[in-house]
C-alpha cells in the first residue's frame, strides 16, 4: 500500500464493531442480536406485517438504549479525521458509510455520514413517504407530524430492503484511492461487496477488526485488534500525527 499520507479521497465502511466498545451489542457475536431475536421476525417487512407490536417494540427499546450510548475512541478518531482532512490532504474528502443505525459517529463530530441502512432516530411514514426526527415510541401508533396518518414504521432497512443511497455510494468508491472496513463481519451485502468493487475501480484496502472477517481475504491488509485503539492509530498515521 502507499503510505497513508498520499491518499487523497478515502471511503470509511463502519459496522457494529465501531459502536461495541460503546456497549452496543453486535449483531453475529456469540451472544449477540440475531441470538437474541430471530431475523425473520424483527428485520423483514414479513415480520412486520405478521407482528407489528413486536418488532415496534423491539425498535422502541433500542431507540432508548442508543440515546443513553456515548461515542468511543474510534468515533472520535474518524470525526477527527473527518474535520480535519480536507485541509490537509489539498481537498480530498472522507466519507463515512455506515451499517449502524445508532448516530455516534455524529454525537462524535462526524460530518460527511451516510447511513445505508437508515437510522433509529428517524422514522418513516409509509402513508406520505416523509421522515422525521424521533426519539420517542412508536408503540402506541403516533401521528405522522406531516399528515397526521398512524403510519409511522422505524426507518431501518430490514432484509430484502434496498440500502439508501446506493448510487452515491458507487460513485464515493469510484472516486475513493483508499477503502477502509472498520468492525464489520462482511456477512451482509451490498456492503461485504465494496471491497472488491473498489479494489476493481483501483482503490488501495485496508480492514481493521477484532478478528478475521468473512472478506478479509480481499483486502490488500487487515489489521487485527479493537477499534478503539486501532482507529486512533491508523488516523494518526494518515494524518501524519
Ligand atoms: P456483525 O455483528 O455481523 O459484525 C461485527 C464485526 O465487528 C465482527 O466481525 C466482530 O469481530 C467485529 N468487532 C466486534 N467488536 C469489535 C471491536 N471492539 N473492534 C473492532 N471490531 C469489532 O455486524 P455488521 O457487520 O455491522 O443490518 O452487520 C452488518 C449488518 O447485519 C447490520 O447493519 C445489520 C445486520 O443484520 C441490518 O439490520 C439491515
Amino acid at each position: 500500500m502507499a503510505p497513508m499520507t498520499r491518499y487523497r479521497n478515502i471511503v470509511i465502511l463502519t459496522g457494529a464493531g465501531v459502536s461495541a466498545e460503546s456497549g452496543i451489542d453486535t449483531f453475529r457475536s456469540a451472544g449477540g442480536l440475531w441470538e437474541q431475536h430471530r431475523v425473520e421476525d424483527v428485520a423483514t417487512p414479513e415480520g412486520f406485517a405478521r407482528d407489528p407490536d413486536l418488532v415496534l417494540r423491539f425498535y422502541d427499546m433500542r431507540r432508548v438504549a442508543i440515546q443513553t450510548k456515548v461515542p468511543n475512541a474510534a468515533h472520535e478518531a474518524l470525526a477527527r479525521l473527518d474535520r480535519e482532512w480536507a485541509g490537509r490532504s489539498g481537498g480530498g474528502e472522507v466519507l463515512i458509510v455506515t451499517q449502524n443505525v445508532d448516530d455516534l459517529h455524529e454525537r462524535a463530530g462526524a460530518l460527511n455520514v451516510l447511513h445505508m441502512h437508515g437510522e433509529h432516530l428517524t422514522v418513516w411514514c409509509t402513508a406520505c413517504d416523509a421522515r422525521h426526527r424521533w426519539t420517542g415510541p412508536l408503540i402506541e401508533r403516533p401521528p405522522c407530524p406531516a399528515c397526521a396518518a398512524p403510519s409511522l414504521r422505524p426507518d431501518v432497512v430490514w432484509f430484502g430492503e434496498v440500502p439508501y443511497r446506493m448510487d452515491e455510494i458507487t460513485e464515493a468508491l469510484a472516486r475513493a484511492d483508499l477503502f477502509v472496513s472498520i468492525g464489520t463481519s462482511g456477512a451482509v451485502y451490498p456492503a461485504a461487496g465494496f471491497v472488491r468493487l473498489a479494489r476493481e475501480l483501483g482503490a488501495d484496502t485496508l480492514e481493521l477488526n477484532l478478528e478475521r472477517s468473512q472478506g478479509s481475504a480481499w483486502f490488500d491488509e487487515t489489521r487485527l485488534g479493537a477499534a478503539s485503539v486501532l482507529v486512533p492509530q491508523w488516523v494518526g498515521e494518515v494524518l501524519g500525527d
